[in-house]
C-alpha cells in the first residue's frame, strides 16, 4: 500500500515529502521491522542521527525495501562532539558506513552548542561533503536565528532546513516566521509532543470529534497547514498509517488559531533551550 504525500521544495532544489518518519529509539531487528513497515505504508522521509545509534538499522530497512533508493529521503545528524572540521568530515563518512549507504539525502548539525562555538566549522564540513557527493542537501537542528545568520555570513551558504521542537504546546511562531522570511523549511521534532498530555487535551479532542479524526491526525494536519514538515515516530503499523492519513480533510482558520493558542512559554518537553542547552 502507498499513499500520495504532497512534496516540498527546499531552497537548493531538492524535494522532500511534507511528512516523514522519526526513528528515535527504533534499534536492532525490531527497529528494522518497524521502519520497514513505515516504508511499506508510504513514508519516504526517514529521520535518524549518529547519536540514535540506529543508522545501521535504518540502512537495513532501506535495503529490505523494494522502493528505489532515489525515491527515499534519508536524514542523519552530526553530534556535538564532532563539530571540528576534520572530525565532522570523518563522522559523515562513518555515518555512511554505519548505514551502508553511498549518500544521505539530508545531513543536519544536531545542536548548535553555542558555548563551544565550533558550529561554523561543522557547517563548512557539511558544505564540502555536499560538494563531494556524500550529502544531497544540508541543514541544521535547533539553530536560533542568530546562529543561522552566522552560518550564512561566514560561509555564504544557508541551511535548507531547520529541525526544531514544535508541537501544540510549543508552536515556535517567531522562529517559524523567521524561517519563512529566509527561505528555510521548518521541520518539527516531537511533533506529537511525545504523546504526553496532548492526547488528553479537550480542545484537540473536540476538533478531532468534529472531523471524525484522531487527535494525532489533527495535530499532524496542523503541522502540515503551518508549512512544517513533521516526523512522527510510531512503533505500531496502525498508528503509522493513522499518522500519515491526513490529506483528505483540512482545518479552517479558526481551528488553526485555536490550536495555536495552546502554546505556552514553558511548553518545551525537556526545557532544551538551544541558547544554553548543549548535547554532545
Ligand atoms: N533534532 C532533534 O534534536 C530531535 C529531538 C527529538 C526528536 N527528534 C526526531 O523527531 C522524531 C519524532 O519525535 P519523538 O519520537 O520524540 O516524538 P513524537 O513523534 O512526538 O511522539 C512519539 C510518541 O507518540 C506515540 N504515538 C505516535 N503516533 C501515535 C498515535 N497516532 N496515537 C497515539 N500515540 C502515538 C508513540 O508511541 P508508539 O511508538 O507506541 O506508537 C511515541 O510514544 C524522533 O523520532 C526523532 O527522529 C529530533
Amino acid at each position: 500500500m502507498s499513499l500520495s504525500i504532497p512534496e516540498i521544495t527546499l531552497n537548493d532544489g531538492m524535494t522532500i515529502p511534507s511528512i516523514g518518519f522519526g526513528t528515535y529509539k527504533l534499534n536492532g531487528s525490531d527497529g528494522a521491522a518497524t521502519i520497514s513497515s513505515a516504508i511499506n505504508i508510504g513514508y519516504r522521509l526517514i529521520d535518524t542521527a549518529y547519536n540514535y545509534e540506529n543508522e545501521g538499522t535504518v540502512g537495513e530497512a532501506v535495503r529490505r525495501s523494494s522502493v528505489p533508493r532515489q525515491d527515499l529521503r534519508i536524514t542523519s545528524k552530526l553530534p556535538g562532539r564532532y563539530h571540528s572540521y576534520q572530525k565532522a568530515v570523518t563522522t559523515i563518512q562513518e555515518s555512511l558506513y554505519r548505514a551502508n549507504l553511498d549518500y544521505y539525502d539530508l545531513y543536519l548539525i544536531h545542536w548548535p552548542n553555542p558555548k563551544q562555538d565550533v558550529y561554523v566549522e561543522a557547517w563548512q564540513a557539511l558544505i564540502d561533503a555536499k560538494k563531494w557527493g556524500l550529502i544531497r542537501s544540508i541543514g541544521v537542528c535547533n539553530f536560533l536565528p542568530e546562529h543561522l545568520e552566522r552560518l550564512e555570513k561566514e560561509t555564504g551558504v544557508k541551511p535548507s532546513i531547520n529541525q526544531i521542537e514544535l508541537h501544540p504546546f510549543f508552536n515556535q511562531e517567531e522562529q517559524r516566521k523567521w524561517h519563512e522570511q529566509h527561505g528555510i523549511v521548518t521541520e518539527s521534532w516531537s511533533p506529537l509532543a511525545r504523546a504526553n498530555d496532548v492526547f488528553r487535551n479537550e480542545t484537540l479532542r473536540k476538533i478531532a470529534d468534529n472531523h471524525s479524526k484522531t487527535v494525532s491526525q489533527i495535530i499532524l494536519r496542523w503541522h502540515y497547514q503551518l508549512g512544517a514538515v513533521s516526523i512522527p515516530k510510531s512503533s505500531s503499523p496502525e498508528r503509522q498509517l493513522e499518522n500519515i492519513s491526513i490529506f483528505d480533510f483540512s482545518l479552517d482558520d479558526d481551528e488553526m488559531n485555536i490550536i495555536l493558542q495552546l502554546t505556552r512559554a514553558d511548553g518545551r518537553l525537556k526545557n532544551q533551550d538551544p541558547a544554553v542547552y548543549e548535547e554532545f
